[in-house]
């Protein structure tokens, strides 16, 4: 009874996240990697990590945005940003991140 219970309950999550994920496919174009669509100007230049960023331009539902990796993960960040400007000005531009 309880796993009847338990597998129907994931059979209907699984059904969830996946017309979830299906919905938001179609917002974004096909072959477009996954991008910033808001960036931060807090100065979290301490934790950031490695000494390449990758800068993004405004395209579809992406905005221009510096990408540092982090210890917890990829941040989008604002160019404008004066710790940014500092930050970049002494790291090396790929677009491996
Ligand atoms: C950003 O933070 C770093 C590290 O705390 C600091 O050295 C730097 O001066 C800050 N930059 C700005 C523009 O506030």
């Amino acid at each position: 009874m309880s796993i009847r219970f338990l597998s129907i309950t994931l059979l209907l999550l699984s059904v969830h996240l996946f017309s979830q994920s299906s919905a938001n496919k179609r917002l974004i174009p096909k072959n477009i990697p996954p991008c910033c669509t808001k960036v931060s100007t807090a100065n979290i230049s301490i934790d950031v990590t490695g000494d390449m960023y990758r800068q993004q331009s405004a395209r579809y539902h992406c905005v221009e945005a510096i990408i540092f990796r982090t210890r917890n993960g990829l941040a989008c960040v604002d160019p404008k940003a004066e710790w940014v400007q500092e930050l970049t000005a002494k790291m090396t531009k790929t677009d491996k991140i």
